[in-house]
């Protein structure tokens, strides 16, 4: 016979998963950590196909298989080149080449940048009090710096491209 009581604990746990299903955005979905050129993520729109502008509200940080807490992995395929440079005193940063095709960016797209001033809201890198991140899948360029001072992490020239905001080897 079944009890109201299971029937109730039954209902509450249909609830839970609606409830968390319909969850917003964890810290976790919104925190990069950069390790090595092995262990790192990046933002990216939470859909294949979006316009990196788009998603400056609404990215989630996206990382190589096996990078520690991370929660989601880069599609397979996207990552080309990845360059570690930086040291923990002052700032970290990966620069490199990625195949825009492996996530259905737009190649007429120049890109955007997400960053900890709020691209997306309450972006940020784990361990470090800044961060800037651009994505420009009209040249394959991609860059992060995780900063702890502000200066070594300039979020107001993204239009100036990954190679003058995170300059690095090679894009
Ligand atoms: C950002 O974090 C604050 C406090 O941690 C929270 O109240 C707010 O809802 C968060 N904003 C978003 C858009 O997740
Ligand atoms: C960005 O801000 C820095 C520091 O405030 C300033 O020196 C620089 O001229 C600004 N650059 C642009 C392109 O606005």
């Amino acid at each position: 016979m079944v009890t109201s009581t299971t029937l109730f604990t039954f209902l509450i746990l249909i609830l839970t998963t609606i409830v968390f299903v319909n969850a917003d955005t964890s810290e976790a979905d919104v925190t990069a950590i950069l390790i090595s050129n092995t262990q790192f993520c990046i933002f990216l729109p939470p859909a294949p196909g979006e316009y990196i502008s788009d998603s400056e509200k609404t990215a989630l940080a996206f990382c190589t298989p096996g990078t520690p807490t991370s929660v989601r992995d880069l599609p397979d395929g996207f990552i080309i080149s990845a360059n570690f440079g930086g040291d923990s005193s002052t700032y970290v940063q990966i620069t490199g080449k990625m195949n825009p095709d492996a996530y259905q960016l737009h190649h007429d797209d120049d890109g955007g940048q997400y960053d900890s001033a709020g691209s997306p809201p309450n972006a940020s890198c784990a361990g470090y009090e800044h961060f800037v991140n651009l994505v420009e899948p009209n040249n394959g360029n991609y860059c992060i710096r995780c900063c702890h001072y502000k200066s070594d992490c300039p979020t107001n020239k993204s239009t100036e491209g990954c190679e003058k905001v995170i300059p690095g080897p090679p894009y």
